[in-house]
């Protein structure tokens, strides 16, 4: 499959919506927690594969504003794993030369979450090769509600005029201001819905859902997403013969 990619048409940023590891956890009678253990190894694999194809950004949904919702046992061992993992996998952040990000309402998070995440980020914020993008306690509402607020203060204050206000505006203060808007999206599970994902920015993403469930995922699926990318047709609109 890595021989099929053509690497001067890679998509510059990939959104991953990692979906499935509670249903991996059921099939070998395990607990939901087993699923979110078991979605490390995927979670590098993919990272890994990004940086070494040459993929610009990566942006894994790791926890939604809904997943709050969850039943409490769950949501904390999830955060549990996010801290000991960011903390564990800074050595493959150095290694594979990847800076970490993070969007989503950051401050809801436990401070212990809050700590190692500033940290990785300090720590790999000078590498070049891929940026890793986190989303935690992220949904596109409450993006798009934040944008919102701020520019609303704007106007209030008399910097900005609402007349002018155009789509690049609206852009720069959501929380993925400065990085490309995807031009793949990658969901697993089988599950053909965005979940709240990043609203605005997937206006013209392609979508490749596969039913593999996110703790099997290895870059070989990440390779075949790509190839399928690649076959396709981005109009944006307008006709094929424009193209
Ligand atoms: C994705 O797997 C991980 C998170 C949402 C945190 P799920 O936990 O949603 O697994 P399923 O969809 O129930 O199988
Ligand atoms: C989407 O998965 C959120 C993440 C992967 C973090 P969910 O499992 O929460 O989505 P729904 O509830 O099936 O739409
Ligand atoms: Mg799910």
């Amino acid at each position: 499959m890595k021989n099929k990619i053509k690497l001067d048409s890679l998509p510059k940023h990939i959104a991953v919506i990692m979906d499935g590891n509670g249903r991996w956890a059921k099939s070998q009678g395990a607990a939901r927690v087993f699923g979110h253990k078991n979605a490390i190894k995927a979670v590098r694999d993919t990272t890994e594969g990004c940086a070494e194809l040459g993929v610009e950004y990566l942006t894994l949904y790791a926890f939604s504003t809904e997943n709050w919702k969850r039943p409490k046992l769950e949501v904390n061992a999830l955060m549990q794993l996010l801290v000991a993992t960011i903390n564990k996998e800074i050595k493959t952040l150095m290694d594979n030369d990847i800076k970490l990000t993070a969007i989503g309402d950051i401050e809801s998070l436990p401070k212990s979450c809050q700590r190692e995440l500033a940290q990785a980020m300090e720590t790999t914020s000078k590498n070049k090769r891929m940026t890793l993008v986190l989303a935690l306690s992220y949904s596109g509402k409450w993006d798009i509600t934040n944008a919102m607020k701020q520019i609303g203060l704007k106007c209030e204050s008399g910097a900005l005029k609402a007349e002018n206000i155009t789509s690049e505006i609206i852009e720069n203060h959501l929380s993925t201001s400065g990085i490309p808007d995807p031009e793949l999206l990658i969901r697993t599970s089988g599950e053909q819905r965005i979940s709240n994902f990043l609203l605005w920015q997937m206006a013209y993403t392609e979508f490749f859902i596969t039913d593999t469930l996110w703790p099997d995922f290895r870059r070989e699926h990440l390779y075949e997403a790509i190839v399928s990318y690649q076959t396709r047709e981005r109009r944006f609109g307008k006709t094929s013969e424009q193209i």
